[in-house]
């Protein structure tokens, strides 16, 4: 499903240069569950946000299915984001001006769903922010807007599941619980790939894809 050859990724800085991925190769299956572990710096975000086509890569080729995306164009990538991925970022990215109700109906309006309250409210029970459908994201602690993004993710119910660091923001009995919400997405036949630090998160996976100074070891 998921075919990356020899990506590059440098980011260029005011008289600075990162290479944060280096001759990546990776394939993954459809319906796979995979982690992406390494240290903090090592290009685990920079890796997800590519496979995501939120980023553009430096060099090398990345086919998704028979999709060339690195060849794609701005608008084609947005289509391309819209039809096959949902994320959840590292930093939430919840939209500050929308109650937690209204972010979690962002991906069902974006698809012209006409029967929205429902679905939200069932999304909301299972990562358990129901009572929190009023708030805002900045009246929210660090762990619910965490599970808010998570919603909002499940809601957009795209074939690929892109986590990055989904529970590093919540206590072990909430961690459980998400990963037993991605456990039964990935049931469904979804793909899904978790950026963790977590061992037990890791070790829920199919696979473990470890990464060290930008290359997959
Ligand atoms: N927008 C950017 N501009 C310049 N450098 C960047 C940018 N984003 C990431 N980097 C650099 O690229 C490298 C990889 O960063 P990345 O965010 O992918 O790491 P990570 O493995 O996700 O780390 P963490 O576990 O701390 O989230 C780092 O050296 C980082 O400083
Ligand atoms: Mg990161």
């Amino acid at each position: 499903m998921i075919r990356l050859s020899h990506i590059e990724k440098t980011y260029f800085g005011k008289g600075n240069e990162t290479h944060a991925l280096k001759n990546v190769n990776l394939k993954i299956q459809d319906n796979e569950l995979c982690a992406i572990m390494g240290a903090s710096g090592s290009g685990k975000s920079t890796l997800l946000h590519i496979i995501g086509a939120m980023d553009d890569v430096t060099g090398g080729s990345y086919l998704y299915n028979d999709i060339p995306v690195s060849k794609l164009s701005k608008k084609d990538l947005h289509g391309f984001r819209k039809k096959y991925v949902s994320f959840v970022f590292q930093n939430f990215a919840l939209i500050e001006r929308y109650s937690v109700y209204e972010n979690l109906e962002v991906p069902l309006l974006a698809r012209s769903v006409k029967k929205r309250k429902h679905i939200i409210e069932d999304a909301a029970e299972r990562v358990g922010i129901s009572d929190l459908l009023r708030k805002y994201p900045s009246e929210l602690s660090g762990g619910q807007q965490q599970r808010c993004a998570i919603a909002r993710a499940l809601i957009a119910d795209t074939e690929l599941l892109l986590c990055d660091e989904p529970t590093g923001a919540l206590d072990s009995e909430n961690s459980i619980k998400i990963m037993d919400e991605i456990a039964k997405i990935h049931r469904t036949g979804k793909t899904i790939i978790i950026v963790t630090h977590d061992d037990e998160v890791a070790h829920r996976c199919d696979r473990i894809i470890r990464i060290t100074d930008g290359c997959i070891l």
